[in-house]
């Protein structure tokens, strides 16, 4: 049971699971459209914290699947070496989540937010 409401901030690949209908994913934070999951620079996530986010989120095309080829295989080399900086700053990686999302339209990428949000409800908040 959570005892505090989670701040997630969400970047969506736009050809993920995004939909027009994400009002409901937004109760959380808010929820950025990029036209590719490598759009989101490191910088942004360390934004998105240093601004009160307590998990930050990268929604991405499934692996081979990004219409920029390569695009989110970069995201996830980035964000992994991004963990290892967040760890030396004492902020857990598991608050950085990289979702990986099939492009039906039916996939549902706020079942997937609200599941984040549960698990940051149970880590607490980020105190930075
Ligand atoms: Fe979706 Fe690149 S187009 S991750």
């Amino acid at each position: 049971m959570n005892t505090f409401d989670p701040r997630i901030a969400v970047f969506a690949c736009n050809w993920s699971s995004f939909n027009d209908d994400q009002d409901d994913c937004n109760s959380y934070g808010p929820v950025v459209r990029t036209m590719c999951s490598s759009r989101v620079e490191p910088a942004f996530v360390l934004k998105a914290f240093a601004s009160g986010a307590d998990g930050v989120m990268i929604i991405c095309c499934n692996l081979g699947d990004c219409h920029y080829k390569r695009g989110n295989y970069k995201t996830n080399r980035r964000m992994e070496l991004l963990k290892k900086v967040l760890e030396q700053f004492g902020i857990a990686s598991e608050r950085l989540k990289i979702q990986w999302l099939p492009g039906e339209k039916n996939s549902d990428m706020c079942m997937a937010v609200e599941s984040f949000a549960n698990y940051i409800g149970w880590l607490g908040p980020f105190e930075g």
